[in-house]
């Protein structure tokens, strides 16, 4: 699969809840509200906001788990909000996602070895001998050498770091055109978040593969993408060259986000 150009455009979202309200009503959230954005094949965008600022509802639009209230969402030539059937399924593979829980993300009975052929011999309909191989590349590719020492592992045998690792190879086995990494990084001890974030950032050089990067923490943005938006209460509020936003926010809610911690990421900017 080769990257695609993404095109979201106005789309929002609302959630009708289970809550009423005192006119006896349902309450309606308005979740993502006219948000537009493209990833060119190749980019990387940073989605950055704080806690229920919409991100994972627009990851949600993008990978057809949610369906838009209005607005489109197109992949090339795919109308995602129009997908059904055999044409969700390839979209489901062109269009992988890296969550934030390595550990809920791997199944604990399986090894590395059966999760990663799982998706090869299933979607890719390798043989077990052509499977076994391309673990191996994936481990390789991934930073987890020797392969032959982590295929037999379980998740639980592996560090946190490692476990996400893991999620990014059989992200990588379909061969996706775009990954969409929601919080990858906010659940591993700080000292490994650089690792996996220059890991996402390599990947997307050496295959070409178009990756939109959500957080919270607007520094480890720097790391891997080259835009950004900044989301607030469902709305962009301030977009631009990730480099430029970081030196320069325009926005108040932008700087509340730039808090004075010192960056953990020093150093790890391509
Ligand atoms: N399925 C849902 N039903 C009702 N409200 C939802 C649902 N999913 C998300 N929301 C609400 O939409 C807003 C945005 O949520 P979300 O996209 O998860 O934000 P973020 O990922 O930035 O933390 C929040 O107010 C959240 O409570
Ligand atoms: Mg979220």
């Amino acid at each position: 699969m080769s990257a695609e150009p993404l095109v979201v455009q106005d789309v929002s979202k609302v959630f009708t809840s289970r809550r009423r309200g005192p006119d006896g009503r349902r309450l309606k959230v308005h979740a993502v509200d006219g948000v537009s954005f493209e990833i060119a094949p190749g980019a990387a965008v940073g989605l950055v906001g704080a806690s229920g600022s919409g991100k994972s509802t627009v990851a949600g639009m993008v990978t057809a788990a949610l369906r838009p209230t209005s607005g489109s969402v197109r992949f090339g030539d795919v109308d995602v909000t129009a997908l059904r059937g055999d044409a969700l399924r390839r979209y489901h593979g062109d269009v992988q996602m890296v969550f934030q829980d390595p550990y809920g993300a791997l199944n604990p009975l399986h090894t590395v070895r059966y999760t990663l052929s799982r998706p090869l011999e299933n979607l890719l309909g390798l043989d077990a001998r052509q499977a076994d191989d391309r673990v191996r590349e994936l481990l390789d590719t991934v930073g987890l050498t020797p392969p032959e020492q982590f295929a037999p592992k379980l998740p639980h045998q592996l560090s946190g770091g490692q476990r996400q690792r893991v999620v990014i190879a059989r992200a990588l086995a379909c061969e996706p055109g775009l990954i969409v990494a929601d919080e990858p990084v906010s659940m591993l001890d700080v000292s490994l978040r650089a690792g996996v974030l220059r890991l996402l950032a390599r990947l997307r050089q050496e295959r070409g593969l178009s990756l939109l990067y959500i957080t919270h923490d607007l520094l480890s943005a720097r790391v891997v993408t080259d835009e950004i938006l900044v989301l607030s209460e469902g709305k962009v509020v301030e977009r631009g060259v990730t480099k430029d936003v970081l030196q320069n926010p325009s926005h108040p809610y932008t700087e509340r986000l730039l808090d004075a911690v010192p960056n953990p990421y020093a150093g790890a900017e391509t």
